[in-house]
């Protein structure tokens, strides 16, 4: 069995439902893969989710649920909208599989008994959210941009990875390979990074529970990138490393381009051929986030079928540019491209086909070379472009030639000579050559077409009169002319025009409709009695962050926890049970009332109390300090 062609996407973080911007990629990788079927070459494609790390601890925490019930409940929209998508992934791994984790301990083994994993202690500034320690540097530019909230100091004994021994090798591979990260200018703003200098990586975390434990110390889980990178390992197939394309956005290239090579240099694992990073679906100027609220689902795009939502995000997108979303360019793209472009072309062709020449494909006397869309020939411009893994340039040289076919329609202007052509050979002769041109034109779009759009290409193919399935089609084996096999189909529209201005209105309409409802009127108690500053400032409040939490038995709304002050520890029972699970609350800062007296609950002490919100049922919401509190801060 020859090898694989091996592709891979990123592992999405199943902390949200997938939007357009994960879809890109996936769709990326799907064509790609089509593609290199269609080139007749074994393909394995692997995709999947990253489950563990703090953000995903952290969404199940404010659900109050576990991270793996988060976990099963979101990967089941990442299923369901991959099939609607087509998606033809070999196979879908989660961090959380058995095997996963039973290669990633192994591999963290390896490294430990090599010398390229060691423990030590350290301290340093710390991102939240990028989960990693920062350089002086990179905080002053978190800092910039105000993002300061985001950085904690962390002092852990923790596992580190060797990488200050690697700058070397990687500069040397990467002077090696000048096709391992694509696009150039991407490629150079690695080099420049390692360039600048690498310090070592710590790879565990004690902070967080949610992980794959390190091995023979269970105090420790596995840094969540180490463990989603070797996602690609674990999930490789037998006799196909290395991977062939792994494709990532701009904003995880340092991971996939310095770390991720480093770490199989020290595994002595060849290394992958090609990392691609592409750019950023925006809305205006800023990336689509859950936190901005200016989010594209997929389903949005799905309305008007499985091609065209493949077909928009191929054809807009300059693979490694970033690009703006607009449900109105979206639209106009449809209908020029599909509605207008090719669907108007193959309806035009075959009912003249049909009217003309009673559906036979004629046998022009001379026939017209191959199309050009401007340099060299359509599919050998289209397969360059293709395994260069740019599509939109595919797409546009396809299209180009679709726009010429049309032109070329109103030059020959066959209604005219059809009317000629009973007398004069010519015209005869000439309006054979344009309707073959046609058909041949469409049979090689269909077949080119096969990866981006699966069923629009299928319905065009048969609607020629093409056996077999457009898909099998060999692209490298297409040729230019070939004997039309019997008279053509009736395909039926391709793709119906879409009314942009009924939709934007139907859509305006359903937003309005689907905002969230008005939160019900709060039951506002009285205000109690006015008390001076002195006796306000006689009780304590203090951050403080809870250790351990269980529920009190036989109490469903009980939680005992143990909650660190920064100068002691206390036992605090909380009536927070109906809304928080206990393993939610590990982990998260509080307020504490500090010099409450003491008081038994359900036979346990109880020192302090926890400050909550709460609604009109009583429902408690913990208040939380920000981010870079400590435990033992005074609020007042
Ligand atoms: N879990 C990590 C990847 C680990 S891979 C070993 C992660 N997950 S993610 O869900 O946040 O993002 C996954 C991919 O989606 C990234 O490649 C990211 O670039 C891409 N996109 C997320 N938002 C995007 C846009 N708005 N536009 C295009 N792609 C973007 O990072």
């Amino acid at each position: 069995m020859p090898k694989p062609f091996y592709i891979t996407t990123p592992i999405y973080y199943v902390n949200d439902r997938p939007h357009i911007g994960h879809i890109y990629t996936t769709v990326l990788a799907d064509v790609a893969a089509r593609f290199h079927r269609q080139l007749g070459e074994p393909v394995y494609f692997l995709t999947g989710t990253d489950e563990h790390g703090q953000k995903v601890e952290k969404a199940a925490a404010a659900r109050g649920i576990t991270p793996k019930a988060l976990a099963d409940e979101v990967v089941t929209n990442y299923f369901e909208v991959f099939q609607r998508m087509g998606f033809t992934h070999d196979r879908f791994i989660r961090t959380t599989d058995a095997d996963h984790r039973a290669a990633v301990q192994a591999r963290f083994k390896e490294l430990l008994d090599k010398g390229d994993i060691y423990k030590a202690e350290y301290e340093g500034l710390y991102s939240v959210s990028d989960e990693a320690y920062v350089t002086e540097t990179q905080a002053k530019e978190l800092q910039a941009q105000g993002l300061a909230h985001q950085l904690i100091t962390l002092k852990e004994e923790c596992y580190f990875f060797r990488l200050s021994a690697y700058q070397d090798r990687l500069l040397a591979w990467y002077s090696d390979h000048p096709e391992f990260v694509q696009p150039d200018f991407r490629f150079n703003e690695v080099k420049r990074f390692v360039e600048g200098g690498l310090q070592d990586l710590s790879i565990s975390r004690t902070t967080i529970k949610w992980g794959i434990p390190v091995p023979g110390d269970d105090a420790h889980v596995v840094y969540v990138w180490f463990d989603a990178l070797l996602n690609y390992l674990s999930g490789s197939p037998e006799g196909g490393w290395p991977p062939d394309l792994q494709l990532v956005g701009k904003d995880i290239l340092r991971f996939h381009a310095v770390y991720w090579p480093a770490f199989l240099m020290a595994m002595d694992l060849p290394l992958p051929k090609t990392i691609l990073a592409h750019g950023w679906w925006l809305m205006g100027e800023s990336k689509m986030s859950k936190s901005l609220g200016n989010i594209v689902r997929p389903e949005q795009l799905l309305r008007f079928g499985v091609d065209a939502a493949r077909f928009y995000l191929m054809r807009d997108m300059q693979v490694g540019h970033d690009r703006s979303f607009s449900y109105e360019g979206f639209m106009e793209r449809l209908n020029a491209d599909l509605a207008n472009g090719l669907g108007n072309l193959a309806a035009r062709s075959i009912s003249m086909i049909r009217k003309y020449r009673e559906g036979a494909i004629p046998v022009p006397a001379s026939p017209l070379p191959e199309p050009t869309p401007g340099e060299g020939h359509l599919i050998e411009r289209f397969l360059a472009a293709g395994r260069a893994n740019r599509f939109d340039e595919a797409l546009e040289a396809l299209w180009t030639v679709l726009r010429g076919m049309d032109g070329l329609i109103v030059q020959v202007q066959p209604w005219k000579i059809a009317k000629d052509e009973a007398q004069d050979a010519q015209a005869r002769a000439q309006l054979d050559q344009l309707l073959e041109q046609l058909w041949q034109t469409l049979r090689v779009a269909a077949a080119l077409v096969a990866p981006v759009m699966p069923e629009l290409s299928q319905q065009l193919w048969e609607g020629l009169g093409l056996p077999g399935r457009a898909a099998d089609q060999r692209l490298d084996q297409l040729q230019w002319r070939i004997p039309a096999p019997g008279p053509v189909g009736d395909p039926g529209p391709l793709f119906a025009r879409i009314d942009k201005e009924a939709e934007m209105q139907e859509m305006e309409s359903a937003a309005a409709k689907t905002e969230a409802p008005a939160a019900p009127a709060l039951d506002v108690p009285a205000l109690r009695e006015v008390v001076d500053y002195d006796t306000f400032a006689r009780t304590d409040l203090r951050v403080g962050k809870v250790l351990e939490a269980e529920r009190v038995p036989k109490s469903d709304k009980l939680i005992k926890m143990k909650v660190d002050l920064g100068f002691e520890l206390r036992t605090i029972v909380g009536g927070i049970g109906k809304a928080y699970a206990p393993e939610a609350l590990v982990g998260r800062q509080v307020v504490v009332v500090a010099n409450l007296a003491p008081r038994k609950l359900m036979g346990i002490e109880s020192h302090g109390m926890l400050l909550a919100a709460s609604d009109n049922a009583g429902l408690p919401y913990l208040i939380a300090p920000p981010e870079d509190a400590r435990p033992g801060f005074i609020v007042k």
